[in-house]
């Protein structure tokens, strides 16, 4: 079986309940492509109203989530109460969280294997910035976020990578499809030596960084590109055409 093509709309700290209702509207009355598998991540407080307002094939992630089940942790959601309102994804290291946030490697390892542990599927990210790509040490990078994951992850069923290379975030600047299938295959091949063949054969691997309605479908061809993370562009209607980008 081949990997389900995956699409992520990462709405970050952006919307109103009013702006997310409309935008959950449009997405539900959307003719998607069925042989694509939709998530949305609103911001937290949000997740209970866009998890009862969209359509029920459509997933729901949170943005983050902390690496215990409660306690005095706080301005944290726990992954247990996640799935007390349904919500079966999180997206876990983000560049903007490993930056602003100063979320180490292991840190963000342990919240994975956490979040797996507890129950939740997880977008993992990782993606080097612009100077270590000009240094040329984007694959040492992906390498060094990869292997803190795998120190503490066994089985990868639950995860999808999501490679985004923090110059192309917010920059308008994407990636071309060549250095987007370069970096996959790195990837890719990096799992099949360091975890298994199964796990490098299924676990799909998303590009995300200035995706929109015109460069997606060029990405999409893309052997190793099985999917998308969606940030700006997942807040306007072209995320319905993002999503049926191959088709
Ligand atoms: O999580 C999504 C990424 O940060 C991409 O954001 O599409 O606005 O560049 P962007």
């Amino acid at each position: 079986m081949g990997r389900r093509f995956f699409v992520g709309g990462n709405f970050k700290m952006n919307g109103t309940q009013t702006f997310l209702k409309n935008l959950i509207d449009n997405l539900n009355a959307g003719q998607l492509d069925d042989n694509v598998e939709v998530v949305i991540a609103p911001p937290a407080l949000y997740l209970d109203q866009c998890r009862k307002q969209v359509r029920k094939e459509i997933g729901v992630a949170a943005q983050n989530a902390f690496n215990a089940t409660s306690g005095a942790y706080t301005g944290e959601i726990s992954p247990e109460q996640l799935k007390d309102l349904s919500i079966e994804w999180v997206i876990l290291g983000h560049s903007e969280r490993r930056e602003i946030f100063k979320e180490s490697d292991d840190f963000v390892a342990s919240k994975v294997a956490f979040a797996l542990k507890s129950g939740l599927k997880v977008i993992a990210c990782i993606g080097e910035k612009l100077d270590e790509r000009e240094a040329g040490k984007t694959f040492e990078v992906v390498t060094r976020q990869l292997q803190s994951i795998a120190k503490v992850v066994n089985d990868w069923t639950n995860v999808v990578i999501a490679y985004e290379p923090v110059w192309a975030i917010g920059t308008g600047k994407v990636a071309t499809p060549l250095q987007a299938q370069e970096v996959h295959e790195f990837i890719r091949k990096w799992l099949k030596e360091n975890t298994s063949e199964a796990t490098a054969e299924n676990t799909r691997i998303i590009y995300g960084g200035s995706v929109n309605a015109s460069n997606a479908a060029e990405l999409a061809k893309q052997t190793d590109v099985d999917g998308f993370l969606v940030g700006g562009a997942s807040l306007k209607p072209e995320f319905v055409t993002i999503v049926n980008a191959r088709i």
